[in-house]
């Protein structure tokens, strides 16, 4: 699927959630706006318990905010069934999140393979499409271990290749680089940023890393559950050039 650079690919208003402890409700997001554009890299940062990961779990379609709304991709997400929900999510979001949410009983290969069948890939093509996104990410030799024989850098490797696998239009991370070291960190920064750049892809990264900020198109600050600051870092996004996007 081609998008237009720059075209909005999500925007949210008004999102309020609260949880409740106790006797009383915590407001965690006070009525945030929040837009994302195809070709960017919008990076939201902020203290730990500011909403980050409130906020990226509202977007997505993992939490149903109290209040506010979700256009996604041109569909208004908190008004669809839950499992509208969740093949919005199928068709269109990748996640890469604390936790890997990874099978236990799939090797690495499968656990990639897996996802890119239900897109519609033949077995053939979601196998080779699979060794090339485990290739990217530098786990070619360890494609035929399940989970538990991986590292923890391994794992989120791992869930990093099959979120970009499947080129989603919605590229939501949640610290993507904590269980990485510098090297691993840089590498997969360098492929969100080609999601974004050569496919057009909306990346929305939740970090508290200094070095990716280098690699943002957008920085969102995010404090006690509201926007402070919002700073474009980088010219609207444009397409590509050929030789970026290998066609
Ligand atoms: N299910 C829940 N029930 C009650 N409180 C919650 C729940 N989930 C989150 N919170 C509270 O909401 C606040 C925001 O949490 P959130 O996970 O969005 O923060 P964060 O910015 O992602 O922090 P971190 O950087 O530590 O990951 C925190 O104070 C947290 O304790
Ligand atoms: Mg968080």
């Amino acid at each position: 699927m081609s998008h237009t650079f720059g075209a909005r690919a999500l925007s949210a208003t008004g999102l309020t959630k609260r949880f409740k402890t106790g006797r009383t409700y915590i407001e965690v997001l006070k009525s945030v706006d929040f837009d994302a554009l195809h070709g960017d890299v919008t990076m939201v940062m902020g203290p730990s318990g500011s909403g980050k990961s409130t906020l990226v779990a509202t977007l997505s379609g993992l939490l149903k905010p109290d209040d506010g709304q979700v256009r996604a991709m041109d569909t208004d997400l908190w008004s669809l069934r839950p499992g509208q929900i969740d093949r919005f999510r199928l068709d269109h979001c990748g996640f890469i999140f604390q936790g890997f949410n990874l099978f236990g009983a799939l090797t690495a290969l499968q656990q990639v393979a897996y996802i890119l069948k239900h897109k519609g890939f033949s077995p053939e093509e979601a196998r080779a499409k699979a060794e090339t996104a485990l290739a990217e990410v530098g786990l070619t030799n360890r494609m035929n271990q399940r989970p538990a024989e991986l590292s923890g850098g391994e794992k989120q490797r791992v869930a990093i290749a099959r979120a970009l696998a499947k080129a989603p239009d919605l590229l939501f991370a949640d610290e993507p680089t904590s269980a990485l070291d510098g090297e691993n960190g840089q590498v997969v920064i360098q492929l969100l940023q080609r999601a974004a750049k050569a496919h057009g892809a909306a990346v929305i990264c939740v970090t508290h890393d200094p070095r990716l900020e280098a690699y943002a198109d957008r920085i969102i600050h995010i404090e006690d559950g509201r926007i402070l600051d919002d700073r474009r870092t980088t010219p609207p996004p444009v397409a590509p050039s050929p030789a970026l996007t290998g066609a």
